[in-house]
């Protein structure tokens, strides 16, 4: 309430006071001449004179009483109660007080000016009074009643965000009267939900002091990679202005769609009665962070596949990224430009999430792996725990020693982030060894020295010659090479 508005208030009650304390001075003081003037107006009805003067003196003392009790009110809860505890009384509180006050103010004035009434009985013997009190304030009590269990129970408090009903009505709770629960929607809207009514709708709570989670949704095309969105989304929106700081937003997909990859972004903000503008800013934060990563949107599509089949030789799609990947292996190195193409030819790309599983310890294999992008770990389990031998980059190869000497997997291999492998199968290695048989040998010693990162006790002396010997021949063996 702004000063003036108090200002005025307390003048307005000052004048009330005043004129109400001067009429009750004239009836007390002229009291007999009243009643006399009165009768004799009346005809000599005595009795109804003296009723009417009555009524006239409760009437301005209850006025009076009913001023006091708000000059009360306003002093006790207003001034004494916001200074010493430092907390304001809630509005149904002082409204009950009121109320009560009243009442007893009410009554002790009524007996003193009709002592032979029976208020008590009055109330309790009149069935009649009983059922219009009743039916005339359903309503008002329920509200009442209702307002008395939120504020015993106190579900939410002033500042808090609601959700009200079938409706839906959302907004910050400015005060609980009783009444009704006043909340100020997200358009500025006032809106009062009788207690009665929200003590029978299910009210959904988000308190002023916890961190209540927002879902903010989007979606991209199906060629976008999903490691790569997570990331970006999620460095773009812990960023943004009231996105807590206590919690790291959480990205995940949602559905694969018709038409899209939808997606989800959870984030918890600070304040949570601003949570539209920051759910628009999350999705303004995407879009750029989308522009700048080559992310795409996606819209209702339909996808028309036009296949043009690669001629013989040629390879479809990043075909010359293969071959300059390929050609920097070093084990390929001796080979000539054909031989690499002709590999790169047979090789096939694969594409999997970070910590998926490339190849497992003890599967079978037929072929051998080149990292073309991202990172694997090489693992190996002992006594039941994991331990890493080797991390593996972009150029380098795994899985040789199943495809060279027909053994089981020696290791399991999982991808450290998004990473695509370029899978070479072994009749692609056969051509290979029968043009240059000297490669077989350098690949053997790397087999001996793997074997060795791979045992338990790791001592680290040099790969041993009758170990690549031996492998020379086994693997000269398998592919039936002399
Ligand atoms: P393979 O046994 O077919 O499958 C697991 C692969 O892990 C293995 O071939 C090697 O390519 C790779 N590997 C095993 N030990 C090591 C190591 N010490 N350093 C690097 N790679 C290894």
């Amino acid at each position: 309430m702004n000063r003036s508005r108090a200002k005025n208030k307390l003048a307005l009650f000052l004048i009330a006071t005043a004129l109400v304390v001067l009429a009750i001075y004239l009836v007390f003081a002229f009291d007999r001449r009243l009643r006399e003037l009165l009768s004799f107006q009346m005809g000599g009805l005595g009795s109804k004179a003296d009723t009417i003067v009555n009524v006239l003196q409760l009437l301005f003392l209850g006025i009076l009483a009913y001023l006091v009790v708000r000059a009360f009110n306003a002093l006790v809860f207003g001034i004494v109660f916001r200074f010493r505890r430092g907390f304001e009384a809630p509005t149904l509180v002082r409204n009950i007080f009121s109320i009560l006050a009243f009442t007893a103010l009410f009554f002790l004035i009524f007996t003193w000016i009709f002592p032979t009434v029976n208020l008590g009985a009055l109330f309790t013997t009149s069935a009649i009074f009983g059922v219009i009190l009743g039916l005339a304030l359903q309503d008002t009590l329920g509200n009442f009643f209702a307002g008395i269990s939120l504020q015993a129970d106190r579900p939410f408090q002033v500042g808090d965000v609601i959700t009200v009903g079938a409706h839906r009505h959302s907004g910050v709770v400015e005060g609980i009267t009783w009444r009704a629960i006043k909340i100020r929607t997200f358009s500025n809207h006032v809106v009062l939900i009788s207690n009665s009514t929200a003590a029978k709708e299910p009210i959904e709570v988000s308190p002023r002091n916890n961190l209540n989670a927002r879902l903010v949704f989007f979606n991209t095309l199906f060629t976008d990679s999903p490691a790569k969105t997570i990331h970006v989304v999620r460095e773009a929106v812990r960023e943004a202005d009231n996105v807590s700081q206590k919690i790291t937003p959480v990205v995940r997909i949602r559905n694969l769609g018709e038409s899209s990859v939808e997606y989800e972004v959870k984030y918890w903000p600070d304040d949570y009665a601003k949570h539209h503008d920051t759910d628009a800013l999350v999705r303004q934060r995407i879009w750029y962070a989308f522009r700048r990563a080559k992310l795409n949107f996606a819209y209702p599509t339909r996808t028309l596949l036009v296949e043009r089949r690669p001629k013989p030789g040629e390879r479809d799609g990043d075909g010359g990224a293969i071959v300059e990947r390929l050609a920097a292996v070093d084990i390929f190195a001796p080979l000539s430009t054909e031989e690499t193409a002709m590999l790169a030819q047979a090789a096939t790309s694969h594409v999997f999430a970070p910590d998926e599983t490339v190849i497992r310890a003890g599967d079978p294999g037929s072929s051998m792996f080149v990292v073309h992008n991202g990172r694997v770990s090489v693992q190996v389990s002992e006594n039941g725990r994991l331990r890493t031998v080797a991390i593996l980059s972009e150029g380098a190869f795994f899985g040789e020693m199943a495809l060279f000497t027909g053994e089981p997997r020696t290791a399991s291999v999982v991808a450290l982030e998004e990473t695509e492998v370029l899978e070479i199968g072994h009749a692609a290695m056969k051509r290979v060894f029968d043009t240059n048989p000297d490669l077989v040998e350098s690949l053997s010693h790397i087999i001996a020295e793997r074997r060795q990162g791979l045992a338990a006790n790791q001592n680290l002396s040099p790969a041993d010659e009758d170990e690549s010997a031996g492998l020379l021949s086994a693997i000269k063996r398998f592919f039936g090479l002399n």
